[in-house]
């Protein structure tokens, strides 16, 4: 993968997911020594391109780069030259010109990472597309899951909420397929992508017959930043139908476990009790972000094209 970008779970093979979790299980080793830190990367410059607001993404790539020993530079949309419209394009050649060896984007616009990679000699990697891809957290949630399962060939995966703006379901949906799972989605009508189905995966608007037989059970934000127009009738009503409690998990299997990206609107998406405990993983998925970023950071960018490792 030395050199290639990383926009989107749409453009793997299962071997190279396997590669990265593979990778990641022993990055993760690393995270848990006195000293976290390898030489790996040392005299590499990683750049934070964030066009859009993030805690968790942003923070994880910065300490997956701290943690291989590159230089971080963070650079924000608003305290740039782009608060005096210099346009993004222009940005990204600037950025060039200072020679960092792997760049991630955020951007809430889908396929700027790819304008922006057409542009850069470095690789790109996408944090997160408007409601594109987020490649980087599906392979944080597959690597969670094959942790706690111990595989995810043959496993049944239900995702459940704002199908339809959520770049965190479209990775995840490649990603799961990809793998060997069965991928349900159940969200209110409006909310499940015409043609979804096209993709290989079930869609259910009965939270109750998407839950039966799970193993996996993600909960989606509702992207209020993409919605234009009304999704369903009230928060309140959505999260008596859709709100993934104790109660509504019984649907699933007894050892079934329960995901989120975050950030988690607490008593809509996920009751507070599985925000905070088995069989909710989410801090867990924050943790193993950290080892998956140092993962494709590694093996995007820990070697030259032309020249040996170090
Ligand atoms: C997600 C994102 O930004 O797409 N968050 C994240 O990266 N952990 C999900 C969301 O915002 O709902």
């Amino acid at each position: 993968m030395i050199g290639r970008d990383l926009l989107g779970i749409e453009d793997l093979d299962r071997a190279d997911i396997e590669r990265i979790l593979e990778t990641a299980e022993h990055m993760g080793e690393i995270g848990e020594r006195e000293v976290k830190k390898v030489p790996t990367l040392r005299g590499r410059t990683l750049v934070n391109l964030f066009f859009e607001g993030s805690t968790r993404t942003q923070t994880s790539f910065e300490i997956a780069g701290k943690r291989l020993s590159a230089d971080v530079v963070n650079f924000s949309a608003m305290s740039s030259s782009l608060a005096k419209s210099e346009s993004i394009l222009d940005t990204a050649r600037t950025l060039d010109a200072m020679d960092p060896d792997v760049v991630v984007v955020r951007h809430g616009v889908a396929g700027v990472p790819k304008r922006i990679a057409d542009v850069l000699e470095a690789p790109v990697i996408n944090a997160g597309d408007g409601a594109h891809e987020h490649p980087t957290q599906a392979l944080l949630d597959l690597f969670t899951v094959s942790r706690e399962k111990g595989r995810i060939d043959g496993l049944t995966v239900t995702i459940v909420g704002d199908i339809l703006h959520s770049r965190v379901a479209r990775s995840n949906i490649y990603g799961f397929l990809k793998m060997g799972a069965e991928v349900r989605v159940a969200a209110p009508p409006p909310m499940i992508p015409p043609a979804i189905e096209t993709l290989g995966v079930k869609a259910f608007t009965s939270l109750r017959e998407a839950l039966d037989g799970a193993d996996v059970v993600m909960a989606l934000r509702i992207q209020n930043e993409r919605l234009a127009g009304s999704y369903f009738p009230s928060v309140r009503e959505y999260a008596a139908t859709f709100g993934l409690d104790r109660g509504k998990l019984r649907y699933a299997k007894d050892d079934a476990i329960v995901m989120h990206p975050g950030p988690v609107n607490r008593g809509v998406e996920l009751s507070h009790d599985l925000a905070d405990h088995r069989p909710g993983v989410i801090l867990d998925q924050v943790r193993n972000g950290v080892s998956i970023r140092m993962a494709v950071l590694y093996l995007i960018s820990g070697r030259r094209p032309s020249g040996g490792s170090d």
